[in-house]
């Protein structure tokens, strides 16, 4: 074999090994279409009960943990639990964030029912929010005249990229915010109010990002491969944290828990934040009265109320709570932004030129389902 042969064969033998590597890595973002839902092995649930109960859990949460659970009493008659597993003591010590999501879950749940021709009555169990029974709810058939769209439901998601700089039209703000004017308060971001939660935002999240165990609970909750978010189906994942392309495939092939704890990825983090938070129409932010478990679960329904509205007006929302879970920044909201009730959510807001398909994922209903 002579010299140039020899390179020829080695040049090739390397491409061979590159191209099958690549072949054999993991390759592209799981996305919630790839997964196909199989028929249950549960007998208990009737078909529409468990498509009820599926679309209830597309409801939003934070870090996608679905805190939620339900106890089968009969049918049509369960109990929503709250699941101590899937907590978040680093950001959410009271649990609050985890029982606006079960009030996001309880909205959509209603919703849900309507459209298959039921009306939920509710009972109120719990007292605080670490109780496990949350409500009871009891579904009755009814002849429905105006049955929820369930394709809001199925197409909602959080947006974290590429918002337009409109400030949002006069009459889409009326029509998202007008039946519920009390607690749903916009600032523009070119306003004062808008600007400091932009520059709060940015505060809170280095806050956050270099507070270990906020860090390290979030390291928990990244589903980096494919594998793991088809074990676990919950967490977030390559694309719903919107890692696409290149970046996407290194992350799913060479990142781990471990990180997330340094120093380039908590500062790869807080300049896509500061890229977020300089394009949008500005902020959306929920408020309540108190913070009892009724309360909350109501302010939870009311942001998913939202929530379902905004993808036919091309508005996407993005909650960003840090400024909420960090003391500091959580003690000059109110004065700053000169509201004094309870503020539940920050949502930034704004227009999309292109609405991407909902692709973060949820468990089957028979994962979370309680004897
Ligand atoms: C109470 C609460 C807090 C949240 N906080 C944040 C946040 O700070 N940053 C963020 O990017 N998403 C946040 N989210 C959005 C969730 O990460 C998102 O709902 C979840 O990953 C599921 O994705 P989906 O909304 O597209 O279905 C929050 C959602 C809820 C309900």
């Amino acid at each position: 074999m002579n010299r140039k042969q020899f390179i020829g064969i080695a040049a090739g033998a390397i491409g061979v090994t590159v191209s099958s590597s690549y072949l054999l890595s993991d390759r592209s973002n799981l996305l919630r279409q790839d997964i196909k839902l199989k028929d249950s092995n549960n007998i208990t649930l009737k078909p529409d009960e468990k498509a009820i109960l599926y679309l209830s859990s597309l409801a939003p949460s934070g870090h996608n943990t679905q805190p939620w659970f339900f106890q089968y009493l009969e049918p049509y008659h369960w109990i929503i639990g709250n699941d101590k597993s899937k907590w978040l003591p680093a950001i959410d010590p009271t649990q609050r964030e985890t029982i606006l999501s079960i009030g996001a879950f309880i909205q959509n749940l209603e919703y849900a029912a309507s459209s298959f021709g039921y009306v939920c009555h509710w009972n109120l169990l719990a007292n605080t929010n670490q109780d496990e029974q949350v409500v009871e709810v009891k579904l009755n058939k009814i002849e429905s005249k105006s049955p929820f769209n369930i394709s809001r439901i199925k197409d909602r998601r959080t947006v974290r990229s590429n918002f337009l700089n409109d400030e949002l039209k006069v009459e889409d703000l009326q029509y998202l915010v007008s039946s519920e004017a009390e607690f749903i308060h916009y600032l523009p971001a070119i306003g004062k109010e808008g600007k400091f939660v932009n520059e709060q935002t940015i505060v809170a999240n280095r806050l956050q990002t270099y507070r270990e165990p906020a860090q390290q609970e979030l390291s928990e909750w990244i589903r980096f491969s494919t594998k793991d978010a088809d074990k676990y189906r919950d967490g977030l994942t390559t694309a719903s944290m919107e890692i696409e392309g290149f970046s996407g495939w290194i992350v799913r092939n060479f990142y781990n828990k471990d990180s997330v704890m340094k120093k380039d990825f908590r500062e790869v983090g807080l300049d896509k934040v500061k890229q977020q938070v300089s394009e949008s129409a500005g902020w959306i932010l929920i408020t309540s009265k108190d913070n009892s478990v009724a309360t909350l679960l109501e302010s939870g329904r009311r942001m998913q109320r939202l929530f379902l509205k905004v993808r036919e007006k091309n508005i996407a929302i993005h909650p960003m709570t840090q400024i909420l879970e960090e003391s500091s920044t959580r003690q000059m909201l109110n004065q700053a932004v000169g509201i004094s009730e309870n503020i539940q959510f920050i949502l930034r807001v704004g227009y999309l030129k292109d609405y991407p398909q909902p692709v973060s994922l949820r468990r089957p209903v028979d994962w979370f389902i309680r004897a």
